[in-house]
Protein backbone atom coordinates (compact mmCIF):
# COMPACT_ATOMS: atom_id res chain seq x y z
CA UNK A 1 0.00 0.00 0.00
CA UNK A 2 1.72 3.31 -1.12
CA UNK A 3 -0.71 5.51 -2.85
CA UNK A 4 -4.31 5.54 -1.28
CA UNK A 5 -6.92 7.74 -2.88
CA UNK A 6 -9.64 8.88 -0.31
CA UNK A 7 -13.02 10.19 -2.06
CA UNK A 8 -14.79 12.66 -0.05
CA UNK A 9 -11.87 13.77 1.24
CA UNK A 10 -12.79 16.92 1.89
CA UNK A 11 -15.96 16.52 4.21
CA UNK A 12 -16.28 16.22 7.43
CA UNK A 13 -15.18 12.54 8.12
CA UNK A 14 -12.90 12.34 5.27
CA UNK A 15 -10.95 15.77 6.05
CA UNK A 16 -11.03 14.12 9.71
CA UNK A 17 -9.25 10.87 8.02
CA UNK A 18 -6.76 12.62 5.63
CA UNK A 19 -5.70 14.69 8.32
CA UNK A 20 -5.33 11.38 10.57
CA UNK A 21 -3.28 9.92 7.59
CA UNK A 22 -0.97 12.31 6.49
CA UNK A 23 0.08 12.87 9.80
CA UNK A 24 0.28 9.11 10.86
CA UNK A 25 1.53 7.08 7.76
CA UNK A 26 4.21 9.80 6.17
CA UNK A 27 5.55 6.72 4.21
CA UNK A 28 2.11 6.59 2.04
CA UNK A 29 1.49 9.49 -0.60
CA UNK A 30 -2.65 10.48 0.00
CA UNK A 31 -4.81 12.14 -3.07
CA UNK A 32 -7.71 13.15 -1.71
CA UNK A 33 -10.36 13.19 -4.80
CA UNK A 34 -13.72 15.14 -3.93
CA UNK A 35 -16.60 16.74 -6.09
CA UNK A 36 -16.63 19.70 -3.50
CA UNK A 37 -20.35 20.03 -3.19
CA UNK A 38 -22.37 22.30 -1.07
CA UNK A 39 -20.74 19.57 1.88
CA UNK A 40 -17.04 19.53 0.14
CA UNK A 41 -14.91 22.28 2.01
CA UNK A 42 -11.17 22.69 1.39
CA UNK A 43 -10.98 24.62 4.30
CA UNK A 44 -11.14 21.15 6.51
CA UNK A 45 -7.63 20.28 4.20
CA UNK A 46 -5.71 23.81 5.39
CA UNK A 47 -4.00 21.48 8.14
CA UNK A 48 -2.77 19.33 5.41
CA UNK A 49 -2.23 22.35 2.78
CA UNK A 50 1.59 22.08 2.77
CA UNK A 51 2.13 18.59 3.51
CA UNK A 52 4.50 16.92 1.54
CA UNK A 53 2.68 13.64 1.16
CA UNK A 54 -1.06 14.83 -0.45
CA UNK A 55 -2.17 16.09 -3.64
CA UNK A 56 -5.66 17.24 -3.90
CA UNK A 57 -7.70 16.66 -7.27
CA UNK A 58 -11.25 17.88 -7.47
CA UNK A 59 -13.66 15.23 -9.38
CA UNK A 60 -16.69 13.20 -9.63
CA UNK A 61 -16.60 9.90 -8.19
CA UNK A 62 -19.18 9.11 -10.99
CA UNK A 63 -17.21 10.40 -13.87
CA UNK A 64 -15.06 7.26 -15.02
CA UNK A 65 -12.81 8.85 -17.34
CA UNK A 66 -11.78 11.35 -13.84
CA UNK A 67 -11.90 8.47 -12.04
CA UNK A 68 -9.27 6.48 -14.69
CA UNK A 69 -6.97 9.47 -15.20
CA UNK A 70 -6.75 9.70 -11.26
CA UNK A 71 -5.81 6.07 -10.53
CA UNK A 72 -3.45 6.42 -13.49
CA UNK A 73 -1.53 9.76 -12.78
CA UNK A 74 -1.32 9.01 -9.23
CA UNK A 75 -0.66 5.24 -9.50
CA UNK A 76 -3.47 4.71 -6.83
CA UNK A 77 -3.21 1.33 -5.39
CA UNK A 78 -5.70 1.69 -2.85
CA UNK A 79 -8.92 3.36 -1.99
CA UNK A 80 -11.03 4.76 0.68
CA UNK A 81 -14.67 5.73 -0.31
CA UNK A 82 -16.41 8.42 1.75
CA UNK A 83 -17.68 10.15 -1.05
CA UNK A 84 -21.75 11.01 -0.61
CA UNK A 85 -24.42 12.66 -0.65
CA UNK A 86 -24.79 12.20 3.61
CA UNK A 87 -27.89 14.27 4.94
CA UNK A 88 -31.49 12.14 5.77
CA UNK A 89 -33.25 15.60 5.38
CA UNK A 90 -31.68 16.66 2.05
CA UNK A 91 -32.47 12.85 1.06
CA UNK A 92 -35.85 13.66 1.81
CA UNK A 93 -36.68 16.83 -0.42
CA UNK A 94 -34.52 15.09 -3.24
CA UNK A 95 -33.31 11.58 -3.94
CA UNK A 96 -31.82 12.06 -7.05
CA UNK A 97 -27.96 13.22 -6.06
CA UNK A 98 -28.03 10.32 -3.31
CA UNK A 99 -28.53 7.71 -6.28
CA UNK A 100 -26.19 9.17 -8.88
CA UNK A 101 -23.80 9.41 -5.91
CA UNK A 102 -23.81 6.42 -3.58
CA UNK A 103 -25.26 4.38 -6.03
CA UNK A 104 -23.69 4.64 -9.22
CA UNK A 105 -20.86 6.84 -8.14
CA UNK A 106 -19.86 3.57 -5.66
CA UNK A 107 -20.60 1.33 -9.02
CA UNK A 108 -18.19 3.60 -11.13
CA UNK A 109 -15.35 3.87 -8.87
CA UNK A 110 -15.20 -0.30 -7.83
CA UNK A 111 -15.35 -1.16 -11.79
CA UNK A 112 -12.57 1.43 -12.18
CA UNK A 113 -10.90 0.29 -9.23
CA UNK A 114 -11.56 -3.33 -10.19
CA UNK A 115 -10.09 -2.69 -13.89
CA UNK A 116 -6.97 -0.90 -12.78
CA UNK A 117 -6.16 -3.45 -10.15
CA UNK A 118 -6.74 -1.93 -6.79
CA UNK A 119 -5.53 -3.86 -4.01
CA UNK A 120 -7.69 -3.07 -1.36
CA UNK A 121 -11.54 -1.07 -1.43
CA UNK A 122 -12.75 0.34 1.49
CA UNK A 123 -16.26 1.80 1.43
CA UNK A 124 -17.56 3.81 4.37
CA UNK A 125 -20.60 3.13 5.39
CA UNK A 126 -23.57 3.63 7.73
CA UNK A 127 -25.87 2.29 10.86
CA UNK A 128 -28.78 3.83 8.76
CA UNK A 129 -28.76 0.53 6.39
CA UNK A 130 -30.14 -0.92 9.54
CA UNK A 131 -32.71 0.92 10.00
CA UNK A 132 -34.91 1.34 12.49
CA UNK A 133 -33.44 -1.03 15.80
CA UNK A 134 -36.59 -0.56 18.17
CA UNK A 135 -34.34 -2.65 21.02
CA UNK A 136 -31.09 -4.30 21.05
CA UNK A 137 -27.37 -3.77 19.35
CA UNK A 138 -27.18 -4.35 15.26
CA UNK A 139 -24.94 -6.55 14.41
CA UNK A 140 -22.80 -7.27 10.89
CA UNK A 141 -24.70 -10.13 10.25
CA UNK A 142 -28.08 -8.64 10.41
CA UNK A 143 -30.34 -7.67 7.74
CA UNK A 144 -30.86 -4.12 5.60
CA UNK A 145 -33.56 -2.53 6.34
CA UNK A 146 -33.36 1.05 4.89
CA UNK A 147 -35.91 3.52 5.65
CA UNK A 148 -35.13 6.97 3.71
CA UNK A 149 -33.74 7.40 0.55
CA UNK A 150 -29.76 8.13 2.13
CA UNK A 151 -30.34 5.04 3.62
CA UNK A 152 -31.67 3.26 0.79
CA UNK A 153 -28.66 4.44 -1.55
CA UNK A 154 -26.03 3.96 0.98
CA UNK A 155 -27.36 0.32 1.02
CA UNK A 156 -27.63 -0.14 -2.71
CA UNK A 157 -23.67 1.26 -2.50
CA UNK A 158 -22.33 -1.38 0.10
CA UNK A 159 -24.34 -4.28 -1.72
CA UNK A 160 -22.44 -3.52 -4.90
CA UNK A 161 -19.07 -3.51 -2.97
CA UNK A 162 -20.38 -7.07 -1.89
CA UNK A 163 -21.18 -7.95 -5.17
CA UNK A 164 -17.48 -6.95 -6.13
CA UNK A 165 -15.85 -9.14 -3.62
CA UNK A 166 -17.98 -12.14 -4.44
CA UNK A 167 -18.03 -12.54 -8.26
CA UNK A 168 -14.43 -10.51 -8.98
CA UNK A 169 -12.86 -11.33 -5.73
CA UNK A 170 -11.79 -7.98 -4.90
CA UNK A 171 -10.01 -7.01 -1.50
CA UNK A 172 -13.05 -4.91 -0.19
CA UNK A 173 -13.60 -3.88 3.78
CA UNK A 174 -17.00 -2.22 4.77
CA UNK A 175 -16.87 0.06 7.47
CA UNK A 176 -20.57 1.40 9.09
CA UNK A 177 -20.06 4.59 11.15
CA UNK A 178 -22.87 5.47 14.02
CA UNK A 179 -24.10 9.58 14.29
CA UNK A 180 -20.33 11.12 13.73
CA UNK A 181 -19.59 14.46 15.47
CA UNK A 182 -16.55 16.83 16.03
CA UNK A 183 -15.33 19.74 14.10
CA UNK A 184 -15.79 20.94 10.76
CA UNK A 185 -18.55 18.82 10.38
CA UNK A 186 -21.48 20.85 8.18
CA UNK A 187 -24.04 23.00 9.95
CA UNK A 188 -27.10 21.27 8.83
CA UNK A 189 -26.12 18.28 11.21
CA UNK A 190 -27.97 18.15 14.35
CA UNK A 191 -24.62 18.93 16.61
CA UNK A 192 -23.37 21.62 14.54
CA UNK A 193 -26.89 22.91 13.62
CA UNK A 194 -28.02 23.34 16.76
CA UNK A 195 -24.79 24.87 17.85
CA UNK A 196 -23.78 27.40 15.43
CA UNK A 197 -27.37 28.71 16.15
CA UNK A 198 -27.94 28.25 19.72
CA UNK A 199 -24.52 30.90 19.48
CA UNK A 200 -26.69 33.20 17.56
CA UNK A 201 -29.97 32.64 19.79
CA UNK A 202 -31.83 30.96 17.17
CA UNK A 203 -34.57 28.53 17.85
CA UNK A 204 -33.56 24.83 17.88
CA UNK A 205 -36.48 22.40 15.52
CA UNK A 206 -36.43 19.42 17.51
CA UNK A 207 -38.58 17.08 15.08
CA UNK A 208 -41.09 15.31 17.01
CA UNK A 209 -41.41 14.69 20.29
CA UNK A 210 -37.39 14.46 20.62
CA UNK A 211 -36.89 11.12 21.88
CA UNK A 212 -35.64 9.14 19.07
CA UNK A 213 -31.95 7.98 20.43
CA UNK A 214 -29.43 7.96 18.39
CA UNK A 215 -25.46 6.45 18.73
CA UNK A 216 -22.58 9.21 19.22
CA UNK A 217 -19.27 9.12 18.02
CA UNK A 218 -16.35 11.45 18.61
CA UNK A 219 -15.12 11.79 14.08
CA UNK A 220 -11.11 11.03 15.17
CA UNK A 221 -12.91 7.41 16.68
CA UNK A 222 -14.85 7.40 13.70
CA UNK A 223 -11.53 8.24 11.56
CA UNK A 224 -9.32 5.43 13.51
CA UNK A 225 -11.76 2.64 13.81
CA UNK A 226 -11.33 2.86 9.62
CA UNK A 227 -7.71 3.30 9.51
CA UNK A 228 -8.15 0.02 11.82
CA UNK A 229 -10.08 -1.51 9.49
CA UNK A 230 -8.02 -0.35 5.71
CA UNK A 231 -4.98 -2.29 7.78
CA UNK A 232 -6.37 -4.92 9.57
CA UNK A 233 -9.62 -5.63 8.07
CA UNK A 234 -10.37 -9.43 6.97
CA UNK A 235 -11.32 -9.39 3.16
CA UNK A 236 -15.16 -8.90 2.32
CA UNK A 237 -16.08 -8.32 6.02
CA UNK A 238 -18.37 -5.33 7.54
CA UNK A 239 -17.44 -4.13 10.67
CA UNK A 240 -19.04 -2.03 12.42
CA UNK A 241 -17.82 1.28 14.30
CA UNK A 242 -19.90 1.90 16.92
CA UNK A 243 -19.74 4.86 19.70
CA UNK A 244 -21.95 2.57 22.01
CA UNK A 245 -23.58 5.77 23.60
CA UNK A 246 -27.11 6.06 23.12
CA UNK A 247 -28.70 9.86 23.66
CA UNK A 248 -32.43 10.83 23.03
CA UNK A 249 -32.28 13.90 20.69
CA UNK A 250 -33.83 15.80 23.43
CA UNK A 251 -31.25 15.34 26.35
CA UNK A 252 -28.00 16.23 23.25
CA UNK A 253 -30.55 19.40 22.78
CA UNK A 254 -30.46 20.10 26.36
CA UNK A 255 -26.79 19.22 26.94
CA UNK A 256 -25.93 21.61 24.23
CA UNK A 257 -27.95 24.59 25.52
CA UNK A 258 -26.28 24.09 29.29
CA UNK A 259 -22.37 24.17 28.05
CA UNK A 260 -23.12 27.12 26.19
CA UNK A 261 -24.96 28.58 29.08
CA UNK A 262 -27.90 29.33 27.09
CA UNK A 263 -31.70 29.16 27.76
CA UNK A 264 -33.94 25.54 27.09
CA UNK A 265 -36.94 28.31 25.41
CA UNK A 266 -34.57 28.03 22.49
CA UNK A 267 -36.13 24.69 21.48
CA UNK A 268 -39.49 24.12 19.15
CA UNK A 269 -40.95 20.89 18.91
CA UNK A 270 -41.51 21.21 14.95
CA UNK A 271 -43.40 18.26 12.41
CA UNK A 272 -41.09 15.20 12.84
CA UNK A 273 -39.09 13.70 10.00
CA UNK A 274 -40.93 11.55 7.67
CA UNK A 275 -39.96 8.05 7.95
CA UNK A 276 -38.01 9.41 11.51
CA UNK A 277 -35.98 5.79 12.46
CA UNK A 278 -36.91 6.32 16.01
CA UNK A 279 -33.71 4.32 17.25
CA UNK A 280 -29.96 3.18 15.70
CA UNK A 281 -28.01 0.91 18.47
CA UNK A 282 -24.95 -1.19 16.96
CA UNK A 283 -22.78 -3.88 18.81
CA UNK A 284 -18.53 -2.73 17.95
CA UNK A 285 -17.51 -5.89 19.23
CA UNK A 286 -16.26 -6.67 15.84
CA UNK A 287 -14.14 -3.95 15.29
CA UNK A 288 -13.03 -3.94 19.26
CA UNK A 289 -11.65 -7.85 18.49
CA UNK A 290 -8.98 -6.15 15.54
CA UNK A 291 -8.39 -3.86 18.90
CA UNK A 292 -10.36 -0.48 18.60
CA UNK A 293 -11.63 1.01 21.46
CA UNK A 294 -13.11 4.54 21.84
CA UNK A 295 -10.86 7.32 23.15
CA UNK A 296 -13.67 10.68 23.40
CA UNK A 297 -16.53 10.04 25.76
CA UNK A 298 -19.55 12.04 24.26
CA UNK A 299 -19.39 14.32 27.66
CA UNK A 300 -15.72 15.68 26.91
CA UNK A 301 -16.13 14.77 23.05
CA UNK A 302 -19.30 17.64 22.82
CA UNK A 303 -17.28 20.11 25.22
CA UNK A 304 -14.55 20.16 23.20
CA UNK A 305 -16.37 20.05 19.85
CA UNK A 306 -18.86 23.50 21.10
CA UNK A 307 -15.30 24.58 22.31
CA UNK A 308 -14.23 24.29 18.29
CA UNK A 309 -16.83 25.93 17.06
CA UNK A 310 -16.85 28.84 19.37
CA UNK A 311 -13.77 29.16 18.04
CA UNK A 312 -13.62 28.85 14.44
CA UNK A 313 -16.37 31.13 13.51
CA UNK A 314 -14.39 31.80 10.73
CA UNK A 315 -15.22 28.44 9.65
CA UNK A 316 -18.55 28.11 9.89
CA UNK A 317 -20.17 31.70 9.07
CA UNK A 318 -19.15 31.92 5.89
CA UNK A 319 -20.94 28.56 5.36
CA UNK A 320 -24.24 29.73 6.61
CA UNK A 321 -24.76 32.03 3.74
CA UNK A 322 -26.07 31.76 0.13
CA UNK A 323 -27.18 27.54 -0.82
CA UNK A 324 -27.19 27.17 3.13
CA UNK A 325 -30.05 29.66 3.46
CA UNK A 326 -32.38 28.16 0.74
CA UNK A 327 -32.04 24.86 2.12
CA UNK A 328 -33.02 26.07 5.46
CA UNK A 329 -35.80 27.85 4.73
CA UNK A 330 -37.10 25.13 2.74
CA UNK A 331 -36.49 22.06 5.52
CA UNK A 332 -37.08 25.12 8.65
CA UNK A 333 -39.15 28.19 8.03
CA UNK A 334 -43.09 26.26 7.28
CA UNK A 335 -41.81 23.95 10.39
CA UNK A 336 -40.77 26.79 12.72
CA UNK A 337 -43.80 29.16 12.42
CA UNK A 338 -46.65 26.36 12.90
CA UNK A 339 -44.47 25.95 15.95
CA UNK A 340 -44.65 29.41 16.70
CA UNK A 341 -48.43 29.47 16.36
P1 LIG B 1 -20.07 15.12 4.16
O1 LIG B 1 -21.38 15.41 3.52
O2 LIG B 1 -19.52 16.03 5.19
O3 LIG B 1 -18.96 14.94 3.04
C1 LIG B 1 -19.17 14.27 1.83
C2 LIG B 1 -18.02 14.63 0.89
O4 LIG B 1 -18.20 13.89 -0.32
C3 LIG B 1 -18.00 16.11 0.52
O5 LIG B 1 -16.67 16.59 0.59
C4 LIG B 1 -18.50 16.12 -0.92
O6 LIG B 1 -17.99 17.20 -1.68
C5 LIG B 1 -18.01 14.78 -1.41
N1 LIG B 1 -18.80 14.27 -2.55
C6 LIG B 1 -20.15 14.20 -2.65
N2 LIG B 1 -20.50 13.69 -3.84
C7 LIG B 1 -19.34 13.39 -4.49
C8 LIG B 1 -19.04 12.81 -5.75
N3 LIG B 1 -20.01 12.44 -6.59
N4 LIG B 1 -17.74 12.63 -6.08
C9 LIG B 1 -16.75 13.02 -5.24
N5 LIG B 1 -16.97 13.60 -4.06
C10 LIG B 1 -18.26 13.76 -3.68
O7 LIG B 1 -20.23 13.65 4.75
P2 LIG B 1 -19.61 12.98 6.06
O8 LIG B 1 -20.51 13.21 7.19
O9 LIG B 1 -18.17 13.32 6.16
O10 LIG B 1 -19.76 11.43 5.65
C11 LIG B 1 -18.70 10.78 4.94
C12 LIG B 1 -19.12 9.35 4.70
O11 LIG B 1 -19.39 8.70 5.95
C13 LIG B 1 -20.40 9.20 3.88
O12 LIG B 1 -20.24 8.12 3.01
C14 LIG B 1 -21.48 8.92 4.91
O13 LIG B 1 -22.50 8.15 4.35
C15 LIG B 1 -20.69 8.16 5.96
N6 LIG B 1 -21.17 8.25 7.34
C16 LIG B 1 -21.43 9.46 7.93
C17 LIG B 1 -21.82 9.51 9.28
C18 LIG B 1 -22.13 10.83 9.96
O14 LIG B 1 -22.65 10.79 11.10
N7 LIG B 1 -21.80 11.97 9.41
C19 LIG B 1 -21.94 8.33 10.01
C20 LIG B 1 -21.68 7.11 9.37
C21 LIG B 1 -21.27 7.09 8.06
O1 LIG C 1 -26.36 7.25 11.90
C1 LIG C 1 -25.36 7.64 10.99
C2 LIG C 1 -25.91 8.77 10.18
O2 LIG C 1 -25.95 9.90 11.06
C3 LIG C 1 -25.08 9.10 8.94
O3 LIG C 1 -25.11 8.01 8.06
C4 LIG C 1 -25.62 10.35 8.25
O4 LIG C 1 -24.76 10.71 7.18
C5 LIG C 1 -25.67 11.48 9.26
O5 LIG C 1 -26.25 12.61 8.67
C6 LIG C 1 -26.47 11.07 10.50
O6 LIG C 1 -27.88 10.91 10.20
P1 LIG C 1 -29.02 11.42 11.21
O7 LIG C 1 -30.24 11.65 10.42
O8 LIG C 1 -29.10 10.55 12.40
O9 LIG C 1 -28.33 12.79 11.68
P2 LIG C 1 -28.88 14.28 11.84
O10 LIG C 1 -27.78 15.08 12.45
O11 LIG C 1 -29.52 14.79 10.61
O12 LIG C 1 -30.01 14.08 12.93
C7 LIG C 1 -29.74 13.48 14.19
C8 LIG C 1 -31.07 13.33 14.91
O13 LIG C 1 -31.55 14.64 15.24
C9 LIG C 1 -32.16 12.67 14.07
O14 LIG C 1 -32.98 11.87 14.90
C10 LIG C 1 -32.97 13.85 13.54
C11 LIG C 1 -32.84 14.89 14.65
N1 LIG C 1 -32.85 16.29 14.18
C12 LIG C 1 -31.97 16.67 13.24
C13 LIG C 1 -31.98 17.95 12.75
C14 LIG C 1 -31.01 18.36 11.67
C15 LIG C 1 -33.75 17.19 14.74
O15 LIG C 1 -34.54 16.85 15.65
N2 LIG C 1 -33.76 18.46 14.26
C16 LIG C 1 -32.93 18.88 13.25
O16 LIG C 1 -33.01 20.06 12.83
Amino acid sequence: MKNILVTGGAGFIGSAFVRHLVAAYPQYHLVTFDKLTYAGNLDNLLPVKDAANHTFVQGDIADREAVRSTFEQHRIDTVVNFAAESHVDRSILAPDAFIMTDVVGVYILLDEARQHGIGRFVQVSTDEVYGDVPEGFSTEQDAFLPNSPYAASKAGGELMVRSYHVTYGMDTVITRGSNTYGPYQYPEKLIPFFTTEALDDRPLPVYGDGRQTRDWLHVDDHARGIDLALHQGRPGEAYNIAGEDLRYNIDVTRMILRLLNKPDTLIRYVKDREGHDRRYAMSAEKLRALGWTRQHTFEDGLQATLDWYRQHEWWWRKIKTGEYLDYYKKQYADRLAAAEK
